[in-house]
């Protein structure tokens, strides 16, 4: 600061009233100033805080993982903004984004709706040796093309994991509904026919359930909505979810951190969605919704009023409150057995600090739960570079493969009585 002010009283200065120059200096000291508060300068870089037991696991890792440990430095100018993070994620995902080249499969539901999803095979062994196959949830309204989806799936591809990605329904542009209903807040009918499927036709491999934002809630409700769901998993991991849309709906409302323009933007973006769905949605035969729910949803200006007109109809819900208790994962994480990491970060501006909470306290309370709090970040950003421009893998990227690969050796090492998840693959040769 000291040689931008020099420089300019030398080029400026001596022609200038003082008086004139002196407000020349104080406008310069105010915006250096907004700009400081804005972009969050001052604001110091730190591991992120790990909440855990001291079990045999978590030792394990935090000896195998060095980045739960060391300091996550986001971009120097940019990166300390919650807000700049999660714009940058949400206009443009991630740069120099690769394109994994996968098989779409779709799957026929009971009800007559058909799930989709995206395969992508390794591009190499896992350094276990072991099949594993990651079955990763996108965040609300997503699917396998998304930037962040493409940069994380290649990353893992690379790292030896078949990756099995969910489009949510209703989600990719171009494909009709076939029932009258889309992917919901907790709905977890696809996600888990997709793990059914790929336990079916890889009888010799071991999952890894990896969820982001909305999606961790997807992940981490099935697999404590039933015992049978955590077979042959390995592990968990829920990136920037908010575990309780009870509790996040208040907070969602506030202005504070800009919320509500955030709520507004992502209702429009989910307005979007559903409008170009709204014929099948209006015609197919028992549908829930009417030409009524639609005029309400052209009206809405936040998620709420949309999970009210239309989402909680997809499942006869009869109040919002009832959709949002019985879709959160609140309700279910607690039963989940399998090692469980949760990641949030402090500036994530659509996720409030009160929700971090229930993470933290089911940390403290779980010897499988290891709960990862970075302090910047922002919604799913997690850019590394290192002044202005991101590198194309994000610290989130990394530490996501990074655990998952020192618990697959832990499991591996474990004497066989103990490896529960490994059960069923026992009897069956792999090849
Ligand atoms: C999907 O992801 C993008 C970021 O990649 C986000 O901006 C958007 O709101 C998401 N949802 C929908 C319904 O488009
Ligand atoms: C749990 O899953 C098993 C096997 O898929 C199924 O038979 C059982 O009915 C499920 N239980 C519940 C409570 O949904």
């Amino acid at each position: 600061m000291a040689t931008l002010e020099d420089c300019e009283m030398d080029s400026f200065g001596p022609e200038l009233p003082a008086m004139f120059d002196g407000i020349r200096l104080a406008a310069v000291a105010t915006v250096l100033y907004v700009i400081v508060r804005c972009l969050n300068l001052k604001s110091f870089t730190s591991p992120p805080e790990l909440t855990y037991q001291d079990t045999p696991l978590s030792r394990y890792l935090l000896k195998c993982c060095p980045m739960l440990t060391k300091e996550y430095i986001p971009p120097l100018l940019w990166g300390k903004s919650g807000h700049l993070q999660t714009a940058l994620y949400g206009k443009m995902g991630r740069v120099n984004t690769p394109t994994p080249c996968g098989v779409r499969k779709f799957l026929p539901m009971p009800d007559g709706a058909t799930a989709s999803f995206d395969l992508f095979e390794a591009l190499g062994d896992h350094s276990t040796g072991d099949d594993i196959t990651m079955v990763i949830c996108p965040g609300i309204g997503n699917h396998s093309e998304k930037n962040y989806i493409r940069t994380f799936v290649d990353h893992s591809q690379r790292q030896g994991y078949r990756c099995a990605v969910l489009n949510h329904l209703g989600a990719l542009p171009n494909v009709e509904l076939t029932s009258p209903r889309m992917f919901t807040y907790g709905c977890t009918w696809e996600y888990g026919a997709m793990v059914g499927y790929m336990k079916r036709a890889f009888p010799q491999t071991l999952l890894v359930v990896v969820g982001f934002s909305l999606g961790g809630n997807i992940v981490c409700k099935f697999l404590g909505e039933n015992r049978s769901n955590q077979d042959r998993v390995l592990c968990g991991v829920s990136v920037c979810q908010g575990y309780s849309a009870s509790r996040a709906q208040e907070t969602f409302l506030q202005w504070d951190q800009c919320r509500r323009v955030y709520n507004f933007v992502l209702a429009d973006n989910m307005k979007k969605l559903i409008v170009s769905h709204s014929s099948s949605l209006l015609d197919l035969k028992s549908s829930n919704i009417g030409e009524a729910d639609l005029s309400l949803l052209y009206a809405a200006t936040s998620l709420m009023q949309i999970d009210d007109s239309i989402m909680r109809k997809f499942h006869g819900y009869s109040s919002l409150k009832e959709y949002y208790e019985k879709e959160s994962c609140v309700q279910y994480i607690h039963k989940v057995t399998v090692p469980l990491i949760l990641v949030n970060s402090l500036d994530d501006p659509l996720i409030h600090q009160s929700l971090l909470s229930i993470p933290r306290t089911l940390a403290e309370k779980m010897p499988n739960v290891i709960f990862a709090l970075t302090q910047h970040g922002g919604h799913l950003g997690f850019f590394e570079g290192a002044v202005l421009f991101p590198q194309p893998l994000t610290w989130m990227d990394k530490v996501i493969t990074e655990c998952t690969d020192a618990i697959c050796h832990w499991e591996k090492n474990q004497p066989s009585c103990r490896r529960s998840t490994h059960q069923s693959t026992e009897v069956t040769p792999s090849g």
